[in-house]
């Protein structure tokens, strides 16, 4: 019989452990461990034991030759809980039919829809940055995705509720994020419970509000009430998925990627030359997007380094075999994207930011599946194509409107709902005179 996936052995788990101490950050530790394992190992936590796949042979059995034999639904983890019967967390038709009714609403023709909405909101957010003190963008990121995804999805303003729900809707992603959980499925999640009902009285007033007038119908919420058989149970479920998964990512992606240009004042002073010369003094709009190559090649790069979805969890339904192993029935399994955005056999001197990487000559011969910040296959992300765009529009729109400063850099990756830069982006911003001419109303 084959072997099971190798546990890590003394050296590779004293690597791990030195590793962790240096950088302070626990996926510093899976990367020792990947060295010196190589592309399939087990991580030795107690009931969570799962098996850590890299590399895309690795992300292409997952996502496609044995996709049919591993399940999606994290049965009893907390995010099933959360989001009950969410696209995200369904397996087979069930997930197909959810996955049909929601397409259109973020198929690539809608975009150009949304994009005025998008800088709107990045300025209204952006207005109240204080121009002589520190900016944590971590937070303003936060909040210009959370106005976007529903005033765009769900043609709802959010403003007047984002403080009241700010600190529940922290907790909830808190509550989803890895941690003692893993090992003790039932530890006490205090504040967990009240979070969700003030979330959940939100969700369903806004599904009452369109049922009782229906109004514009191709917009996500359109398309869920209007379909046959949802009820607003379900339509809860697919609101808390989209908002959760459509938010928390952008944030990620935002904080990031500002974090990136302002350690490298170089590559932020190429984008903001871009930036001026294809917009000037206009506001964006969807025929700038394709005219700003280097600012897309930013926001690769950051997806490549930062991956807001660093694995993808499944469970074997079978046993499977993957290169000479064994993977019995029941066991956990993640691919993990981070690792094989950073794989020293794919990616030359891996660690360091370079957005030339993504020239077209570059993409052109990438081997496919090295390369996947939004998974791959039939369930990849359903919101990819909103997701550069809206982050485009968002930086081209920052850096047009303001000069950036990091002020401190003492920042790491944290495995939180999405792996976020933690404590937070801390920058000073200030408004350029150039483009202050442009905000005025459009
Ligand atoms: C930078 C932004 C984003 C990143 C990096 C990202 C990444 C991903 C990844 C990697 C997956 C597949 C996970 C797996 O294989 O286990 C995924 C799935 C998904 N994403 Fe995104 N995402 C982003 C934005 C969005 C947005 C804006 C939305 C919605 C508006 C969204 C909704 C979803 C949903 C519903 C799924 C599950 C799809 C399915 O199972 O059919 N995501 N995303």
């Amino acid at each position: 019989m084959l072997p099971e996936p190798p546990m890590p052995h003394r050296k590779a788990g004293l690597r791990a452990l030195k590793a962790l101490i240096k950088h302070g950050y626990i996926l510093a530790a899976f990367q020792a461990l990947h060295e010196e394992m190589g592309d399939v190992f087990r991580l030795p936590l107690p009931g969570f034991n799962p098996v850590v796949l890299v590399g895309p042979e690795a992300a292409h059995y997952v996502l496609i030759t044995a996709r049919g034999d591993l399940r999606w639904r994290p049965e009893g983890d907390p995010v099933t809980k959360l989001l009950r019967r969410g696209v995200l967390v369904e397996d087979g038709e069930r997930h197909d039919a959810l996955r049909r009714i929601m397409n259109p609403a973020l198929h690539r023709r809608r975009l150009p829809s949304y994009v005025a909405a998008m800088w709107r909101y990045t300025d209204q957010v952006s207005a109240t940055w204080n121009p002589s003190g520190p900016v944590d963008m971590l937070a303003e990121m936060r909040r210009i995705a959370l106005l976007i995804l529903m005033g765009t999805l769900f043609k709802v303003d959010f403003a007047p509720d984002m403080d009241r729900l700010w600190p529940a809707i922290l907790r909830i992603l808190n509550y989803i994020s890895p941690s003692l959980w893993l090992v003790w499925q039932d530890m006490p999640r205090p504040g967990y419970r009240g979070a969700q009902r003030q979330i959940d009285d939100y969700l369903y007033r806004v599904i009452r509000a369109r049922r009782a007038a229906i109004g514009e119908t191709d917009d996500l919420l359109g398309l869920l009430v209007t379909a046959p058989g949802m009820s607003d149970d379900l339509i809860r479920d697919q609101l808390l998925t989209m908002l959760i998964a459509g938010h928390d990512t952008s944030t990620a992606l935002l904080a990031w990627s500002l974090y990136l240009l302002g350690s490298h004042p170089e590559i932020m002073a190429r984008a903001q030359a871009e930036v001026d010369s294809v917009l000037g003094e206009d506001v964006p709009d969807f025929t700038h997007l394709e005219r700003l190559v280097y600012l897309e090649r930013v926001i690769k790069e950051t997806l490549r380094l930062y991956p807001p979805i660093h694995i993808g969890n499944r469970m074997a339904a079978v046993d499977l075999e993957f290169q000479s192993y064994r993977i019995p029935a029941g066991t956990r399994v993640v691919y993990s994207i981070y690792l094989t955005h950073r794989h020293p056999h794919h990616w030359p001197d891996p660690e360091r930011f370079d957005p030339d990487r993504f020239t077209p000559e570059q993409n052109r011969v990438r081997k496919p599946y090295i390369y996947l910040p939004f998974g791959g296959g039939p369930r990849n992300c359903i919101g990819a194509a909103f997701a550069e765009v809206e982050a485009k529009v968002i930086l081209a729109r920052i850096l047009q409107t303001f000069a950036l400063r990091l002020v401190h850099t003492g920042v790491r990756p944290h495995m939180g709902a999405t792996l976020e830069p933690r404590p937070g982006v801390i920058m000073l911003a200030q408004r350029r005179r150039k483009a202050d001419s442009s905000l005025v109303e459009a």
